[in-house]
């Protein structure tokens, strides 16, 4: 039955174009009531011609059916070419799908301006993500984020025929899309669309997400290949263990959208280093996906090493369209739950500023050290160092190319906020932040998601840092214009989040260790727990911080909604891309 279902839906998902039109052909009359369709993308690349065509028809205006109607990232390539090949019967070479992909993304990619804001669905990271209405959020995002359609740009059919395509493959999007609505005989309501979620969805999306943009034919026009060989800055954070700053030298690999790379970080709070190799491919002109591997092997992650830096680590960045800046995140763990948040500046043949190393100063504070991190410094003065008005450098300590410490008083009246710091011309925007108290916490993140294992599935492990807020200049915290300080040292402790009575998963979830990193427990049935349960659940991470009291003299603290789940056992990673 399933099988027939999908037999049924597929052929018209494919034929729907090329019938289309020999009716038109046939039938002028109908081809009058028809809407035009819209122009394709046509397909030039042979290997592509050869090994898609034989399904997705040729026209003889050189588009392929359905494929000359998308465009989307190299992941989405990646993805689409899995399921022909696992389910359409398509046979490839693991080569010539990385020679489609690579060809696919250039003439049927994203530009730039479209792909930055679904980044996150190929950095991996967990977001709460915006959905513009509650029909959308309806019809597209039970089963995954809605990132991964607006990773996708299609023509108004194509966006009909992905759906149904779910509707074939996945009878169950049915509860999504369509309503059960009883028979009615009352008229229509003036106002109220009685449309269906996936009718308001598609409309939607086909609006939002159209195949033909302007962003689009600039980039086209302007994609050039990538020239990034050569030294570029890193400064980047990771959750737990803070700041890091280095180097990475890029060369030319194998051809001229490939990379190979070296990699220098330090951990500007304890000073340990990650000296890296690795590789990456340049899809569509700016879309970085590499992967490095550890030049020494480095331990797993455990509460003993939080989120230690392993043997391999996947790159994924967006290349600024002027190729002077790359920024995304690297990422590792059985769910890429552990990475850096990265940017990487081109180093140039004067000085730049990379970092602090510390995020906050207090006011009326004196003989604060504050070491500056960059490169190509020159012997500077006291008077070449620049904090803003109110922070004044008495002196420097010590100076070398790569850094330059300096002390420095605070004034009692210094404007509160984040303020740029610079060595001469060269400046670190929002570096650090000056305040006159810490007026709350939130813990980072604010919700987050780990996931039980260990015996046969990895488990998925989560970081917390605590960060320091300041109320900001209209006196009010909790407002868009409050001050982020950084994180602080605080102590962590698990509370029940009371959903059920007599709830016990404070119990079952797992262990949190003193520095806030999160081991989830062991996956399975676990006969100490009331009837077998897993140990899943949901708890409080509760950060508390000593060093300052709040308004009601107690300790300030602040919590992050942890759910413990189960393992995930079906994954839409595409980590291809980067090989
Ligand atoms: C053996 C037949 C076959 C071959 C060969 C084939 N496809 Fe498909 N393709 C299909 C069918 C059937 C569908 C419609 C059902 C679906 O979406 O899976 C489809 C749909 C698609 C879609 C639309 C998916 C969506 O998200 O709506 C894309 C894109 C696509 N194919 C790309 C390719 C590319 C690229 C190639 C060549 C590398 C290729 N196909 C080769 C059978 C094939
Ligand atoms: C019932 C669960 C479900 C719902 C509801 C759902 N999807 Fe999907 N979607 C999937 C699955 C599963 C895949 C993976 C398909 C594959 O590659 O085999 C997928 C894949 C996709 C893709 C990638 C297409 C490709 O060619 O690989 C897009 C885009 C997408 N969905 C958009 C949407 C939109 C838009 C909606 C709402 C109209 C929606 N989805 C609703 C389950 C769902």
């Amino acid at each position: 039955m399933r099988l027939l279902l999908a037999v049924v839906v597929i052929l018209p998902l494919l034929a729907q174009r090329g019938a289309g039109a020999r009716g038109q052909a046939g039938r002028p009359d109908a081809a009058a009531s028809k809407p035009e369709p819209e122009e394709g993308i046509p397909v030039n690349d042979s290997l592509v011609i050869e090994k898609c065509s034989s399904c997705h028809q040729k026209d003889a205006k050189g588009n392929l059916s359905r494929i000359s109607f998308v465009r989307t990232t190299p992941e989405g390539w990646q993805e689409a070419i899995k399921r022909m090949l696992r389910l359409n019967g398509l046979q490839l070479k693991p080569e010539e799908a990385r020679a489609i992909v690579k060809s696919l993304s250039a003439t049927h990619g994203l530009a730039p301006e479209e792909a930055k804001p679904v980044m996150y669905i190929a950095e991996q990271r967990i977001i709460d993500e915006t959905i513009p209405n509650d029909t959308v959020r309806e019809a597209c995002t039970s089963c995954h984020a809605l990132g991964r359609a607006a990773s996708w740009r299609r023509s108004k059919e194509d966006w009909d025929l992905l759906a149904a395509m779910h509707t074939g493959l996945y009878p169950v999007s049915d509860i999504s899309f369509h309503r059960f609505r009883p028979p009615s005989d009352a008229p229509p309501q003036p106002g109220v669309d009685t449309r269906q979620p996936v009718e308001q969805a598609l409309e939607y999306l086909s609006k939002t997400y159209p195949l033909h943009t302007p962003e689009w034919a600039t980039w086209r026009a302007r994609m050039r290949a990538p020239k990034l060989s050569g030294r570029w800055l890193v400064s980047g954070y990771q959750l737990g263990r803070g700041k890091v700053i280095g180097e990475m030298q890029v060369e030319p690999g194998g051809s001229d959208d490939e990379f190979t790379t070296s990699l220098k970080l330090t951990y500007l709070k304890d000073g340990s280093t990650v000296t890296r190799t690795g590789k990456a491919n340049v899809f569509t002109g700016y879309s970085w996906r590499g992967r490095s591997a550890a030049k020494s092997a480095a331990a797993a992650p455990s509460p003993t090493n939080a989120g230690g830096v392993p043997e391999e680590l996947r790159e994924v960045m967006w290349v600024s369209p002027d190729q002077s800046q790359m920024e995304g995140r690297w990422f590792w763990g059985a769910y890429q739950e552990f990475g850096f948040d990265v940017t990487l500046r081109r180093a140039g043949d004067g000085p730049s500023v990379l970092a602090v190393d510390r995020t906050m100063l207090k006011t009326g504070s004196t003989a604060q050290r504050v070491k500056i991190y960059g490169d190509n410094f020159p012997r500077v003065t006291a008077a070449d160092i620049d904090f803003g008005t109110g922070v004044t450098v008495k002196r420097l300590v010590d100076q070398d190319v790569g850094h330059v410490t300096a002390e420095v008083d605070v004034d009692a009246k210094a404007i509160v906020g984040k303020r740029d710091v610079s060595v001469r011309r060269a400046v670190v925007p929002n570096a650090i932040a000056v305040y006159d108290k810490i007026d709350y916490l939130k813990v980072s993140p604010e919700t987050a998601l780990a996931r039980l294992g260990g015996n046969s599935h990895p488990k998925g492990f989560q970081q917390f840092d605590a960060i320091a807020y300041n109320r900001g200049p209209d006196d009010k915290p909790h407002t868009p214009d409050d001050v982020e300080l950084g994180p602080v040292d605080a102590e962590w402790s698990v509370e029940e989040f009371y959903a059920v009575y007599g709830d016990d998963d404070k119990d079952f979830v797992g262990a949190l260790s003193p520095s806030g990193f999160f081991t989830p427990s062991s996956e399975g049935p676990n006969p100490k727990r009331k009837f077998s349960r897993n140990n899943y659940g949901d708890v409080w991470v509760v950060a508390t911080y000593k060093g300052e009291l709040g308004k009601d003299g107690k300790p300030l603290t602040a919590k992050s909604y942890l759910v413990v789940s189960i393992p995930l056992y079906v994954r839409w990673d595409q980590p291809e891309v980067g090989q």
